[in-house]
């Protein structure tokens, strides 16, 4: 029951927004969750211990080597621009880290306190931050799927400006152009398996 980490590239701490819609005209698309990012992190400790991996704490600033590798895989990206992919970062990689722990532990997928089913019928479209939400396909077939990468900078703006009473017109229209630039660099993929 994981979140969506590593399979961008590197995020570098920029949210995974991705788009579907269930093109089957007879089936619904479900997915189960057990919740958010946030409240898995709070109610599982073994989350924060896959997130340190070797390490004592959890880390998410590039150090020299990580600042190095990016600058190689930027400079390769320039030639061959799947090369991005390669790119990594300690966040990338303890978010894969947690990925993995949720998708792996017997322990985590055997409890299923808090779970319960998102059903998507034929035809709906829905959109959703993957990297916040537990989400696995339980059913169904055919979907298109796109994805935006969001940098951060755009969704820890809003509440900011929320508190002190204004808003700014400007930064809402740059992230939405940014994420229809961003999905339309990116290929639809359809995701055919239940
Ligand atoms: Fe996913």
């Amino acid at each position: 029951m994981p979140i969506d980490a590593g399979a961008h590239g590197a995020t570098n701490g920029n949210r995974i927004l991705r788009f579907f819609v269930n093109i089957n005209p007879d089936r619904d698309r479900v997915w189960g969750t057990k919740g958010s990012f946030r409240s898995l992190f709070e109610r599982y400790d073994a989350l924060s211990t896959a997130a340190r991996g070797k390490g004592n704490r959890i880390t998410v600033d590039k150090n020299f080597a990580d600042r190095c590798f990016s600058g190689l895989v930027k400079s390769l990206s320039k030639l061959y621009p799947l090369a991005k992919v390669f790119d990594s970062s300690p966040y990338d990689r303890a978010m894969r880290r947690i990925h993995n722990y949720m998708k792996e532990s017997l322990d985590f997928r055997e409890d299923q306190r808090e779970y319960r089913e998102i059903r998507y019928p034929p035809f709906s479209a829905w959109s959703m931050f993957t990297d916040g939400i537990s989400h696995p396909v339980v059913s169904g077939q055919y979907a298109l799927i796109t994805t935006a990468i969001i940098p951060l900078a755009f969704i820890v703006a809003e509440p900011r400006q929320r508190q002190q009473g204004s808003s700014s017109p400007r930064q809402g229209r740059l992230a939405i152009q940014f994420m229809l630039h961003q999905s339309a660099s990116h290929s639809v993929v359809v995701a055919t398996g239940s």
